[in-house]
């Protein structure tokens, strides 16, 4: 590969002792894997995963010193595959980035070009990074409520850690396709938030946690969102109304889930599994396209702030204590 001699910034997660440091590093394109595609990062974004990734979570990066970030957009600077070429403009989400594989929170990655999406037309390298992988996955589980038949005008679809990355972009599709939207949230000072987002209702998460042991719940929810699982995705199943759609998402709570079969036997409750890391590339792509077209969020420019890869030490902090809000847009262009 060409233009392999210049130095670049990235965050480097070092393990000492058992203990993990990460901080702002000079590396040189050198040190990256050789891979089809050279791409000059213009910008990533901070996803609940990246943080495990920093934290030395060996589920997620088995080796380190590491470069987490498992989104990244920007400009092809040489590739030795035919479908890229020099200056395009392309997205990469998911795979191995930012799991073993130098991810989006350096400004070079080097990939195999299967792992890469061009950038839709109707879209900027920026905005692809606000959506990311979280409003990916939020896509992703509202097409799975769309496309098993869930009308808006029923009842409400409630969305759980509602002002997290894939929560707020999930209330976010769910309003501007038509659906009513019940927004479960611990930050009691960000319901304006969620309304600007379009929830048309906003609730604490006791609303969602139900210990009474009961098979069934009064029928409230025509399908949901959710990003927590354990406790609160047992309830919201069992709160969930005849035929309706339920799109497991996330595990913040844990990885385990006991609930009733009554929902499903009786009510015809579907759960379905939301998995953005190895969604197949002709679904990533029609994903991508909407995301760009008709469901492209009009509201996008209020639910992300922007950091440098300076300042992103301590957003990485704050998603592993749950006090995010909406996405943060990582700036790689300095
Ligand atoms: N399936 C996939 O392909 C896929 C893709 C991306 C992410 N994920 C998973 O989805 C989940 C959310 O990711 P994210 O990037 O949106 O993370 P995030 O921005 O940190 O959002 C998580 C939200 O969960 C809520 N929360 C935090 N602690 C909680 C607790 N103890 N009990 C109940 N709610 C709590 C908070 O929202 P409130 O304060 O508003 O309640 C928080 O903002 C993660 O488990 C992530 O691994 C899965």
């Amino acid at each position: 590969m060409n233009n392999r001699s210049s130095e670049y910034k990235a965050i480097v997660v070092r393990e000492a002792h058992g203990s993990f440091t990460r901080s702002v590093e000079t590396k040189t394109i050198e040190q990256l894997p050789e891979n089809e595609v050279l791409i000059r990062v213009h910008y990533s974004s901070l996803n609940y995963k990246d943080a495990l990734s920093a934290m030395g979570n060996r589920g997620v990066t088995s080796g380190y010193p590491h470069t987490p970030g498992i989104d990244a957009a920007g400009i092809v600077v040489d590739s030795t595959d035919d479908r890229f070429k020099e200056g395009d403009e392309v997205i990469v989400t998911s795979y191995d980035l930012g799991m073993d594989t130098p991810g989006g929170f350096g400004q070079y990655i080097s990939v195999p070009a299967n792992w890469i999406v061009p950038l839709p037309e109707g879209l900027s390298l920026k905005e692809s990074m606000i959506i990311g992988t979280a409003g990916f996955t939020a896509a992703y589980a509202v097409m799975k409520i769309v496309e098993g038949d869930i009308k808006p005008g029923g009842k409400p679809v409630v969305v759980t850690g509602a002002t997290g990355g894939v929560g707020s972009m999930a209330v976010l599709f769910l309003s501007q396709l038509g659906y009513r939207v019940v927004a479960i949230t611990g930050k009691k000072d960000q319901h304006s938030f969620l309304r600007t987002l379009g929830a048309e209702e906003i609730s604490g998460r006791d609303r969602v946690i139900d210990r009474s042991n009961k098979q069934l719940l009064s029928s409230s929810w025509s399908a949901a969102v959710d990003t927590i699982g354990g406790d609160i995705l047992d309830t919201v199943i069992r709160q969930t109304t005849h035929n309706g759609i339920v799109a497991c998402c996330g595990n913040v709570l844990g990885h385990s889930l006991k609930t009733s079969i009554y929902p499903f036997i009786l009510r015809g409750v579907s759960l379905m599994g939301v998995d953005s890391g190895i969604c197949l590339m002709p679904k990533r792509m029609e994903i991508w396209t909407k995301l760009s077209k008709a469901w492209k969020p009009k509201k996008l420019h209020e639910i992300y702030r922007e950091v440098s890869l300076e300042e992103l030490s301590n957003e990485i902090g704050l998603i592993l204590e749950g006090r995010q809000i909406g996405r943060v847009l990582v700036n790689l262009l300095d």
